[in-house]
């Protein structure tokens, strides 16, 4: 699967978290490639989740989700997003504009080539991951320049 190219989303979720001082909130975000289109009428999406994942342990409890195809200028953002391991997305999201959607209160990057909003429609279990599939609230285009971050034999890649 490595010979086949791929752009790059960012998936983000609010994870509300009850803790010592009352309700904190944290965004999380994770990088997948594992991301496609399924249906037009209605729009579906779909993203392929690791089990155990952060974010397919929280996207089992936040029905609602955001997704960024990343332009080329974001690598650093894709980058940072795919470390296993980290313990909290908090400093992650410091120094990224985003905007937070009106419908999921999840981080949409600035100048991502497009953002989605979704709710969970069906989760279905595949092997070790769970393909989530979203029904799409609202569609933007932050960036109409730039070309795409790709991920090709393991390695980002732009066009041309
Ligand atoms: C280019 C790239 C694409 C990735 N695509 C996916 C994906 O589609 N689904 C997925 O579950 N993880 C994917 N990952 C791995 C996750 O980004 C990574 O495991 C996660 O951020 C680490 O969080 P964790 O500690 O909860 O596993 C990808 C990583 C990279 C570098």
């Amino acid at each position: 699967m490595s010979r086949l190219a791929a752009g790059v989303v960012l998936v983000t979720a609010r994870e509300d978290e009850l803790g010592e001082g009352g309700p904190r909130a944290e965004d999380v975000g994770m990088t997948a490639t594992a991301f496609m289109s399924v249906s037009l009428d209605p729009p579906l999406v779909l993203v392929s989740l690791r089990e155990g994942s952060r974010m397919d342990d929280l996207l089992a409890e936040q029905p609602r989700w955001g997704v960024s195809v990343l332009s080329e200028s974001q690598r650093h953002i894709a980058g940072r997003f795919a470390m296993k391991g980290r313990i909290s997305d908090r400093l992650l999201f410091e120094d990224i504009p985003y905007v937070r959607g009106t419908e999921s209160d999840a981080p949409l990057i600035g100048g991502a080539l497009a953002t989605l909003e979704c709710e969970t429609q069906q989760r279905v279990e595949a092997g070790d991951h769970t393909l989530v599939v979203g029904h799409v609230l609202t569609a933007t285009v932050p960036s109409a320049e730039g070309g795409p971050l790709l991920y090709f034999k393991g390695r980002y890649r732009q066009m041309g």
